[in-house]
């Protein structure tokens, strides 16, 4: 896909707030530090786009970016940020739930899973509360520049393989580097083709 403009829309603690949901939607969701804000960044080749940080819990609001003039990208807060207190964890949990259950134009959910690491309960838990409610989802293995592509494999096949106690169908994955943008161009494909699809959602009163 050609990137033609990328621009901040604004950013939400309240669902009720969002743009209208005019257009395709996705949303980048992970652990905090995963590098969800910095693989925004490399999609689009703008640095500063999204801030990041070295510091988990950079991301704390739900914020729009638009791409094109025709698709909204999301760039969600983190889950499992130790620091945080327990009252913010559950005030995440709420408002994250509502935007990923409520938002009518929302497409597919990028999960983000460190590709260094082992399978993380907190990353398998979320992947299945996301298959309880039926939301769409695809899984991005990030960070992929700083180990070997053998050992990233090696952590995908065994996050996939825990995947099969729940699921029957395991979703398709991109490898990717924001340092270096592997995979950027297989994620902007895999959008621009639910693009193609996209019919504007009946909204409820
Ligand atoms: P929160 O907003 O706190 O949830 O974090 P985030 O998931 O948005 O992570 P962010 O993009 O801020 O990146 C966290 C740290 O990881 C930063 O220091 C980034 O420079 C680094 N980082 C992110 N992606 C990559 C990558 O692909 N390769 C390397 N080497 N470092 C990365
Ligand atoms: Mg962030």
């Amino acid at each position: 896909m050609l990137i033609k403009s990328a621009e901040f829309v604004c950013s939400n603690t309240q669902v009720g707030k969002l743009p209208a949901p005019s257009i395709p939607e996705y949303a980048f969701i992970g652990r905090s530090n995963v590098g969800k804000s910095s693989l925004i960044n490399a999609l689009f080749s703008k640095k500063g786009l999204a801030k990041t940080s070295q510091k988990p819990g950079k991301t704390q609001l739900i914020n729009h970016f638009i791409i094109n003039d025709n698709w909204y990208l999301v760039d969600l807060p983190g889950y499992g940020f130790a620091q945080t207190s327990k009252k913010n964890r559950a005030d995440w949990v709420k408002f994250i739930r509502q935007y990923l259950t409520r938002r009518e134009n929302l497409q597919c959910i990028f999960v983000l899973i460190d590709s260094r690491l082992e399978p993380q309960k907190i990353d398998l838990e979320f992947c299945c509360w996301l298959g309880e409610q039926g939301l769409p989802f695809l899984l991005v293995f990030t960070k992929a520049d700083k180990q070997s592509g053998v050992k990233s494999e090696q952590h995908v096949a065994k996050f996939r393989r825990a995947l099969l106690t729940w699921f029957e169908e395991i979703p398709r994955h991109f490898i990717t580097s924001a340092e270096t943008k592997l995979g950027t161009d297989e994620v902007l494909a895999a959008i621009n083709e639910i693009n193609g699809n996209f019919e504007l959602p009946v909204i409820s009163e």
